[in-house]
């Protein structure tokens, strides 16, 4: 494989349908890839666009994604033989020891923290995962991860499933329990979610995984970076706890393609 900065070219093995407007592309990447870290995705024609890795084995790997704008709605159509081009693995990934661990996801936050409860529960860590969405036709990945006896709670912000209301709220309440004890805490989703966790996660330690609207994705554009100047391409995409609590931007705004700030809707 050439340069990890030049796209590779390869052709997808597989796709499959995880829920409503969410989909996984497999496809050969041999490269060898980190839970957490991310690729930029090459679609001819139409644009290329930041992707975590929600699938690794040592050949193939994998992407799975919400149809939100023209580029997802792109990946959406493509099919098995159907050719892509991937840059990367691009960013820092999660840091994954100690002896029990609390993942909390929103949305497709799933995708992300999949290969990493994976990697964890291989290395014999206990692994709690709370799994919150919309509604429930948007949960997926449940059964993938109670294959591999990940302890799974589902929250729903519509009480279709589970806990009714936010990922976060039930993090709390699993926090308080006294007889769950977690070395840290591993999120990925909307950041007003991910905020609030941080809010109550006391003293322990707290990855957080951030997306922010990205171009180079090398560190040199300028377009991701939050705080005092830090690139979530470069020195994240994972952040810990005590970065994010000295980051006013965090949970409040990002930046849309031009790089003038949005405020977070909460
Ligand atoms: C490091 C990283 C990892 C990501 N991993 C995943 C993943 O595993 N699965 C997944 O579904 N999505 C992921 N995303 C978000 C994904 O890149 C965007 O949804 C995608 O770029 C939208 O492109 P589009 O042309 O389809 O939509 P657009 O028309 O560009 O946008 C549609 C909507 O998505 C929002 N959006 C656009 N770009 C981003 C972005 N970079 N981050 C957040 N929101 C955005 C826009 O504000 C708009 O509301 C990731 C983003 C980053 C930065
Ligand atoms: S996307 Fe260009 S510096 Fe991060």
């Amino acid at each position: 494989m050439k340069h990890v900065n030049l796209p590779y070219i390869t052709k997808i093995t597989d796709s499959r349908i995880e829920a409503r407007g969410i989909k996984t592309l497999l496809f050969r990447y041999p490269r060898a890839v980190d839970p957490g870290q991310f690729f930029m995705i090459w679609i001819p024609g139409v644009d290329e666009i930041p992707m975590s890795v929600s699938y690794i084995s040592q050949d193939i790997k994998g992407i799975t994604f919400r149809r939100v704008g023209d580029a997802t709605t792109a990946l959406y159509k493509l099919k098995p033989d159907d050719m892509i081009g991937i840059r990367g693995p691009y960013g820092n990934g999660f840091r994954i020891d100690g002896k029990h661990i609390l993942f909390v996801a929103g949305g497709t936050g799933i995708a992300t923290l999949a290969p990493a409860i994976e990697k964890a529960i291989s290395k014999g860590i206990a692994s709690t995962v709370v799994i919150g969405a919309k509604t429930y036709e948007e949960i997926f990945f449940e059964e993938r991860l109670k294959n591999h006896n990940a302890k799974i709670h589902i929250s729903t912000d519509d009480g279709s499933r589970g806990y009714k209301g936010y990922a976060s709220d039930l993090s709390k309440q699993i926090l308080n329990k006294k007889r769950e004890r977690f070395n840290s805490i591993i999120t990925c989703g909307p950041e007003p979610m991910m905020k609030k966790l941080l809010e109550t996660c006391g003293d322990i330690p707290l990855q957080a995984s951030l997306e922010r609207y990205m171009k180079c994705c090398i560190g040199l554009c300028g377009q991701c970076c939050i705080g005092e100047g830090l690139r979530v391409c470069v020195e994240g995409p994972v952040f810990d706890g005590k970065t994010l609590k000295n980051i006013e931007d965090f949970g409040v705004y990002r930046r849309d393609p031009t790089g003038r700030k949005i405020r977070i809707l909460g």
